[in-house]
């Protein structure tokens, strides 16, 4: 017989160790309150769910009809790992078209959604020790994907006063020696900030001033409202493309979160890299759904107009109704692109609500989860704990009835 000591040190010393590599990724915030909400649904409670990041519209039938022809065809073989060509080609014609872009297919790397060509592109580039600026709030997986190619995040504040867009001058403040890289993101998830052209190109001044590389994020390129337009970074110059590598995708512009499709556009020496790399790692995306992309981009072009119009109405009476939501101490920045809103609660910090303390924005949302029902990603999430984010991407009546329960709830606090 064993001793219980004996067996708990095999255990120990059976168990796998986990890499340092792997160890420094944070485990997802948002699990516990989408866990909670999932638990009160099950129990049949109507949760109103502001936590969605992805467009609550089907994809359009001629697309999931072109993933279907291809099925009937038989395209189910492994194709080129980095793409299929009329595909590739399909994209250069979007970023000459939409973005004044001139790049060749070889330049062009169809991954995985729009996340795994942004672990591509860091992990071509980043080194032990390299230092990526990432303007804060930022997109949560961004610090982690950083850490995981071994470089170390370095934050710059994007206030609300500023409409949280950081300023070149701010980002020129924050380059080091081992400054290597900018992540971008406009239309930005979570602020819904849009940058202007000249916001932009005194950025692209300072970062080729410095030669920081740009991972420019343009995922919600196509959600933007109130008359400002999409401008990318690597549009700046002749130079400034070859310093920036191009994150899109077709999951919000085309309703194709599930698909699993996206890309990079990079400078050829980049994109040659990624594609060795990804021909090991991932090959291609599943064929199907690469002519189902192609469809999309070659295909009417109505139903994502539709859809972008119901999300620009759902924005309007949602800043309405902020704006009337102000006298009770909340406040916002009113954002010109993608489908969310940083709600600002700090206000509230400090006051309970059935002995129970609000002390920041996991708090908020714990409490508006269990006393109203409604779902939000707390800021923290963010690397912004002021604000809880707000997603559109819900119905307009489901919309408004949670509005009135967020502010019904802080009537109650003390
Ligand atoms: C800013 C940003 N970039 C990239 C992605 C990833 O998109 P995909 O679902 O295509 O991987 C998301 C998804 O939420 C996002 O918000």
């Amino acid at each position: 017989m064993y001793n219980k000591m004996e067996i708990i040190s095999w255990v120990d010393k059976l168990m796998i160790k986990l890499s340092s590599r792997i160890s420094e990724i944070s485990p997802s915030m948002t699990l516990a309150i989408s866990a909670k909400a999932n638990e009160l649904k099950a129990a049949g409670e109507k949760v109103i769910s502001f936590g969605v990041g992805e467009p609550d519209f089907a994809t359009p039938a001629h697309i999931v009809q072109a993933a279907k022809d291809a099925l009937d065809a038989g395209k189910t073989k492994y194709v080129a790992a980095a793409g299929l060509p009329a595909l590739k080609k399909a994209v250069c014609e979007k970023l000459k078209k939409d973005n004044n872009l001139d790049y060749e297919p070889s330049q062009i790397i169809i991954s995985n959604g729009a996340k795994h060509p942004i672990f591509n592109a860091l992990f071509a580039t980043i080194e032990e020790g390299d230092e990526v600026l990432i303007p804060k709030p930022y997109w949560l997986t961004y610090p982690e994907v950083v850490k995981s190619c071994g470089g170390v995040p370095v934050y710059i504040y994007a206030t609300p006063r500023h409409g949280y867009k950081v300023t070149a001058a701010q980002v020129e403040a924050m380059i080091t020696p081992k400054t290597k890289m900018l992540i971008f993101n406009s239309p930005c998830n979570p602020t819904g900030a849009v940058y202007t052209e000249s916001e932009i190109r005194a950025i692209a001044e300072v970062c080729l001033k410095h030669n920081i590389i740009v991972l420019s994020d343009e995922i919600y390129e196509k959600l933007i409202y109130g008359g400002e337009s999409h401008f990318s970074i690597a549009a700046v110059s002749p130079e400034m493309k070859e310093n920036t590598i191009v994150i899109n995708g077709w999951s919000k512009s085309y309703a194709m979160t599930g698909w699993r499709i996206g890309y990079l556009a990079a400078p050829k020496h980049v994109a040659k890299a990624i594609a060795s790399f990804q021909s090991h790692s991932t090959s291609n995306v599943n064929t199907m759904t690469q002519f189902a992309a192609i469809a999309a981009l070659e295909g009417d072009q109505q139903p994502m107009y539709d859809m972008i119009k119901a999300f620009g109405e759902r924005r309007e009476a949602m800043l309405a109704e902020l704006e009337n939501m102000k006298a009770l101490g909340f406040d916002y920045v009113k954002p010109d692109g993608a489908f969310y809103v940083m709600l600002l609660c700090y206000n509230f910090y400090g006051k309970s609500f059935e002995g129970k303390k609000i002390a920041g924005s996991m708090d908020m949302c714990d409490a508006l989860l269990s006393y109203e029902k409604v779902a939000a990603t707390p800021g923290i999430c963010f690397g912004d704990d002021d604000a809880i984010r707000l997603s559109y991407a819900l119905s307009m009546e489901d919309m408004l009835e949670g509005l009135r329960r967020i502010a019904h709830f802080v009537t109650l606090l003390k």
